[in-house]
């Protein structure tokens, strides 16, 4: 009986992990890909790795930061009404893909 507790636990767990992963790549593709997956205006292409370098360098705290407040031809939030929350899972979403 311990057992199946423990198995259950693990099984919510692994399942919790993976609904994670997939919240990045969904908000990702409402808002974000229109500009970051052809390279728009100058927004560093989803996962080109020379141009994501950089960024990455500088950590994931001040890429969301970056996005919140918007830069170049980025509007602040990426333009979208997302928490900060959300902004990081998309943003290390992005970053994962560039590595
Ligand atoms: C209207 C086009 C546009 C949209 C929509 C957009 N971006 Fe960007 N993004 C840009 C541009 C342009 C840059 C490059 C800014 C610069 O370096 O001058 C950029 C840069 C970035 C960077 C690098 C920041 C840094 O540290 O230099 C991240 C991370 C990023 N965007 C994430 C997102 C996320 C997450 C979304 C969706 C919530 C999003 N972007 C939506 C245009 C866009």
């Amino acid at each position: 009986m311990k057992n199946a507790i423990k198995l259950l636990v693990a099984a919510a767990f692994v399942a919790g992990s993976a609904a994670a992963f997939a919240d990045g790549a969904a908000l990702y593709k409402t808002a974000c890909f229109a500009c970051h997956d052809a390279g728009v205006a100058g927004a560093p292409k989803f996962a080109d790795k020379a141009l994501w370098a950089p960024r990455i360098a500088t950590g994931t705290d001040a890429m969301v930061k970056v996005v919140l407040t918007g830069k170049g031809a980025m509007p602040p939030n990426g333009g979208t009404q997302m928490t900060e929350a959300q902004l990081r899972e998309v943003v290390e979403y992005m970053a994962n893909a560039a590595k």
